[in-house]
Parts: C-alpha cells; sequence; structure tokens
C-alpha cells in the first residue's frame, strides 16, 4: 500500500491549481443514466472515485469514454469524460461496489425512472457514521414505488405508468437524497416540489446540467426545488463546477504553514462561511471571480466552528479546520452537527501532538506550539487531508499511511503540495 512521507515545517509559496468538484463529478456521471444520448462532462477530477463509478456504470449497460484533458490545456485541467447510456442492460448494483463508494447507491434514482425497477445494494457501514438511506426511500415511494429489501438490496418498482411527481417534505437536509429525488423527478409525470432541499452548489450544477439535458427544474439553490417531469432527457456538454473542499483545504495547508498563495481555477463564492472562520483566524484572504489569496500573518487566532448544511461551514472540512486550529494561539471550539463519529482524526493528530479533548459533539482544540511527525493512519478522506495539513507544519517526518482514502477525493496531491514548496513524496508500496 502506497505511503505519503512529509518532511515538515516548509512554508508553502506559489499558485495552486483547483481541479473540478468529486462532489458535482459524481451525481452528473449518474444523471448519464437518464437519456439515451450521450452526456459529455468537462473538468472531471482524475480520482479513483471517479473511476469506480465509471466501472459501475459499465456494469450497468453504460459506454464510458475518457477523452482525456483539452489539447493545449494545463495537466491539471480535467478531463473530458463521455457516458453514453443507450441502452441500460442490467439494473442492479452489486454490494461489491456500491459498499465502496456511497455515492453508487444513487444510481437508484435514474434506473427506476427511466427503467421501472432497481436492485441496488445498500451501502453498508462507513467510517463517518451509520449515514442511513430512509429519506432517499421516502422520497421514492412517495412518488409510487414500491420498495423491499431483500438480502441487503433496496429493490424498487415503479408504477406501471412510470414514477409519479409529488410533494416532498424532507425532514433533514440531505444532499444526496435532494439529487436522487431530483434525478427521478425529471422523468417522472407531473409536478414534484422538494422542500427543505440541499442547497449545496453540487446540487445546483446537477440541475443546470439536466436542464440542458432538457428538464424542467426551478429553484435549485434554494430550499424549494420544483420540478415537471418530462418523458424523456437528451444528451448535453456540461463542465464540473470547481471543488470548493479542495480550495479550503489548500487555502489551510498554506496557512498552516505561514505561507502565501492563491489558488487558481476555482469559484471563492462558494465558501462565504469558510472564509468567515480564516478572517477570525487571522488571515488574510483576497479574491476575486476564480482566484483566491491567501496569506498568513503569521500566527493563528482560536476560531468557533459549527459544521451546517450549505451556505454554513461545510462538514468536509470540519477536520481540515482541527488539524489547523492545533497549532493556533488559544482554544477553540468545533462542533459536527451533521455526522455523528466524524472525529477520526482526533487521535491521529494526537499522535503528531495535537491537544484535542472531545465531548458528544464538541471538539475543543487547545493550540500547541509544535508538531512532531509520526506515522499516522488515514481512516477517511477528509481526515486524512487533515493529517497532510498537520504533517506540513510539524517538525519531523509525518508518514501517512491507508492513502487509498486520499486518492479517492484529492487530484494529484503530492505533486500540487510539491509544487508549492512542500517536502513531500509518495513512497509506493
Ligand atoms: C454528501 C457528500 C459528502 C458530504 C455530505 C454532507 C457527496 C458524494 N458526498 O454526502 O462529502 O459530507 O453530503 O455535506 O456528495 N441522512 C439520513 N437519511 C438519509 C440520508 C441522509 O438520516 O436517507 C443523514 C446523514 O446520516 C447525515 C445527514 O443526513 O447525518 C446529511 O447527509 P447527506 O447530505 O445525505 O450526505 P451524503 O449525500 O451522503
Amino acid at each position: 500500500m502506497d505511503k505519503i512521507l512529509i518532511r515538515g515545517g516548509k512554508v508553502l509559496k506559489g499558485e495552486i491549481p483547483i481541479s473540478g468538484a468529486k462532489n458535482a463529478a459524481l451525481p452528473l456521471m449518474i444523471a448519464a443514466l437518464l437519456t439515451e444520448e450521450p452526456l459529455t462532462l468537462s473538468n472531471v477530477p482524475r480520482l479513483a472515485d471517479v473511476a469506480l463509478l465509471q466501472r459501475i456504470l459499465r456494469e450497468l449497460g453504460a459506454h464510458t469514454t475518457l477523452l482525456g484533458r483539452k489539447a493545449g490545456e494545463s495537466p491539471f485541467a480535467g478531463d473530458v469524460v463521455r457516458i453514453h447510456a443507450e441502452e441500460i442492460t442490467n439494473i442492479t448494483a452489486p454490494y461489491e461496489l456500491v459498499s465502496r463508494m456511497r455515492a453508487s447507491f444513487w444510481v437508484i434514482g435514474p434506473l427506476l425512472a427511466r427503467c421501472g425497477q432497481a436492485r441496488v445494494s445498500l451501502p453498508g457501514g462507513c467510517a463517518i457514521g451509520t449515514r442511513p438511506v430512509d429519506l432517499y426511500l421516502k422520497a421514492l415511494s412517495a412518488m409510487g414505488a414500491e420498495i423491499d429489501i431483500e438480502q441487503g438490496y433496496v429493490v424498487a418498482k415503479a408504477p406501471e405508468k412510470g414514477l409519479q411527481g409529488a410533494r416532498i417534505v424532507f425532514p433533514k437536509v440531505s444532499v444526496g437524497a435532494t439529487h436522487v429525488t431530483m434525478m427521478a423527478a425529471a422523468l417522472a409525470r407531473g409536478e414534484t416540489v422538494i422542500e427543505n432541499a440541499a442547497r449545496e452548489p453540487e446540487v445546483a450544477d446537477l440541475a443546470r446540467c439536466l436542464k440542458a439535458m432538457g428538464a424542467k427544474i426551478e429553484g435549485e439553490g434554494t430550499s424549494t426545488i420544483h420540478i415537471e417531469g418530462v418523458t424523456a432527457l437528451h444528451g448535453a456538454d456540461h463542465a464540473v463546477l470547481p471543488d470548493r473542499i479542495e480550495t479550503g483545504t489548500y487555502a489551510m495547508a498554506i496557512a498552516m504553514t505561514g505561507g502565501e498563495g492563491t489558488l487558481t481555477h476555482t469559484r471563492p463564492d462558494f465558501l462565504d462561511a469558510f472564509l468567515e472562520v480564516m478572517e477570525e483566524a487571522g488571515v488574510t484572504i483576497t479574491l476575486d471571480e476564480t482566484r483566491m489569496h491567501v496569506k498568513s500573518n503569521g500566527g493563528l487566532k482560536p476560531v468557533s466552528v459549527e459544521t451546517q448544511p450549505y451556505p454554513g461551514f461545510p462538514t468536509d472540512l470540519q477536520a481540515q479546520i482541527m488539524a489547523l486550529m492545533t497549532m493556533a494561539d488559544g482554544v477553540s471550539v468545533i462542533r459536527e452537527t451533521i455526522f455523528e463519529n466524524r472525529f477520526m482524526h482526533v487521535q491521529e493528530l494526537a499522535r503528531l501532538g495535537a491537544d484535542i479533548s472531545l465531548s458528544g459533539d464538541t471538539a475543543q482544540v487547545r493550540g500547541v506550539n509544535e508538531l512532531i511527525g509520526a506515522p499516522v493512519m488515514a481512516t477517511d478522506l477528509r481526515a486524512s487531508v487533515s493529517l497532510v495539513i498537520a504533517g506540513l507544519a510539524a517538525r519531523g517526518t509525518t508518514e501517512l499511511n491507508r492513502v487509498y482514502h486520499l486518492d479517492r477525493g484529492f487530484e494529484a496531491l503530492e505533486h500540487k503540495l510539491a509544487a508549492v514548496g512542500a517536502d513531500i513524496e509518495r513512497v509506493r508500496g
């Protein structure tokens, strides 16, 4: 298994190009199942999750073609991926694949809407809590689907005339349940209204793509989405939006090392809540439409953070802000309200010398003067990148094991960081 070695203490300086968003690319690729015509996506990040999803889509009968990046573009420009689901030959998404990536469960929406039936494995356990699928199933039932659980699989059947639009009020904000309901409703009969919908930019990006495919959707990006079903969708070209989580992560990596740098090809306007926290931490950030300039002012001030659905502070940046605060001048309070058990990084950060105490959903982080490199273990995607941030500032060498978690969500992480001065290398194993 690969490892990443980081010799800490280098000050990061320079530009880091931001890739397309993993959390937008995945639902967009799944949306290709809704039409017989090809969907061509550009700015697709090169990630293990994207490759795995291509495999799953192929299982279902789609042809996927990786067209690489456009000629003359920088090595960090994303890929063009063409997905053509002319015919769906299989309505089963198997356990071996769905259990490796929870988002692949989302194929249930398009399969049910287009084929009238779906057999999709329950995603199973996950390092960041139980993560149930009850909201998805309630929404699909409200649209007339009959749902049974058989041997670990959700077996769903649409009524003979197809799914029927419905008013769906989610008791809790769920990104995945909003994606799935929107995709299913795009091909249902009549109108669907989603109340308490997720407002994440990735949800709005999926809606934009569905509209380019001929769907009738209004209200994306707000908590009420209206979808008027159509009988068929067609092909389209769509560019995946930039990754706001990667942007925030590298902003914190730069700040952690006392550095100064610019994140390019991004959308800083998706990061308002994060930017407020960085200001509280004493980091100077200036923006234009596609770039974010980050400048450390020496020390870091402690912050108080509570994760919330968008537009609040993202849970996917919680581990990273905790790593940043391990060296702040005072006590920070970080509360996780989205996922239970999303504090797996705490014990690993402690191995580097961080002083963190946990009580229920809240962590208190007492800033220390110095972190010291050690072997640590990646436990999930965002937790593992928090260890990279800490390792960049730690004295000596940090050895990060189980790097495959990082490869799921951060494209060319070691190359991007080395290009701005980090002493970081991957050891193949
Ligand atoms: C997506 C993101 C993930 C991010 C999360 C929250 C992708 C591929 N993943 O995950 O990176 O951390 O949004 O911003 O886009 N819930 C239920 N029942 C359900 C569904 C969800 O109780 O049927 C709960 C979850 O357990 C969690 C909360 O709702 O507590 C939010 O989860 P959700 O927004 O659905 O997360 P994902 O879509 O899985």
